[in-house]
């Protein structure tokens, strides 16, 4: 069942989604060789607690930390770790999702560390966030939820890229992830048709290799079957009462 909002449930919302954005540019600043992916995650939580906001992540389904810290060959979920050094060459997609009077605003980015960033990732982070921005130039009221993931598949195959399926955008709002499931892959033209007051999140994980993943022993952190590279990019978007699309996850 998909939950429609009204204009002012939009604009709380673009609050949350605005603090998304502002946590992400605040972080990038703190990313550089040497840092933990704990500190990353202790920042971002000081960061929003001092905004009045919680960090829906922390807890959520026995998820330990505040945010996720996604660490080249992990396509999502990586849990932040004070072992866990970056290293020069690595990429790392940051996901925040700060909760706001009870909203929800869900959004990340792929940073590189340090100089010496391979061909290959430059070209990745660069298609992944193409693949997020042509996701969402096909939002707009009539269209089908399978004009966008189709838009994206088409993209990222061109470039010699794969889509991950395991895990798709959602639906979001007072609820973290609610219908409808937006798969970043599928066929145009199929899916349920997007109309007014409809909030979700497109989040194109994107893989080097294959487009498979396993989930390790610690039940969270998903990582590409063969170990190659992945990135994403991830806005939440709304289609308000006049029909306006809204990117919600802008500083
Ligand atoms: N922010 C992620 C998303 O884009 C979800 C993280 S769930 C967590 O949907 F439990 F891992 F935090
Ligand atoms: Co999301
Ligand atoms: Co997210």
């Amino acid at each position: 069942m998909i939950i429609l909002k009204s204009d002012h449930e939009i604009n709380a919302m673009r609050t949350a989604g605005k603090l998304a954005a502002e946590t992400l540019a605040m972080i990038e600043k703190h990313i550089r060789v040497g840092v933990s992916t704990q500190e990353l995650n202790d920042i971002c939580h000081d960061f929003t607690v001092s905004r009045g906001a919680i960090c829906a992540p922390l807890n959520y389904r026995g998820f330990p930390k505040s945010i996720c810290t996604s660490v080249n060959e992990v396509v999502c979920h990586g849990i932040p770790d004070p072992r866990h050094i970056l290293k020069e060459g690595d990429i790392i997609n940051i996901d925040v999702t700060p909760i706001v009077e009870g909203y929800h605003g869900d959004a990340s980015k792929t940073f590189f560390v340090g100089n010496h960033i391979s061909a290959t990732a430059r070209k990745l982070v660069k298609v992944t966030e193409e693949c997020l921005e042509i996701g969402i130039s096909k939002v707009r009221v009539g269209a089908r939820i399978g004009d966008i993931g189709h838009a994206i598949q088409e993209y990222a195959e061109k470039n010699g890229f794969s889509v991950v399926r395991d895990f798709v955008g959602h639906g979001i709002g007072k609820i973290f992830h609610e219908d409808p499931q937006v798969p970043h892959y599928g066929e145009a033209g199929k899916g349920v048709r997007i109309e007014p007051g409809m909030t979700f999140t497109i989040e194109p994980m994107i893989n080097s290799g294959d487009y498979r993943c396993k989930i390790l022993k610690d039940k969270w952190t998903a990582v590409t079957v063969d170990r190659s590279l992945s990135a994403q990019f991830e806005h939440t978007i709304a289609i308000r009462g006049d029909g306006s699309v809204e990117i919600l996850t802008l500083p």
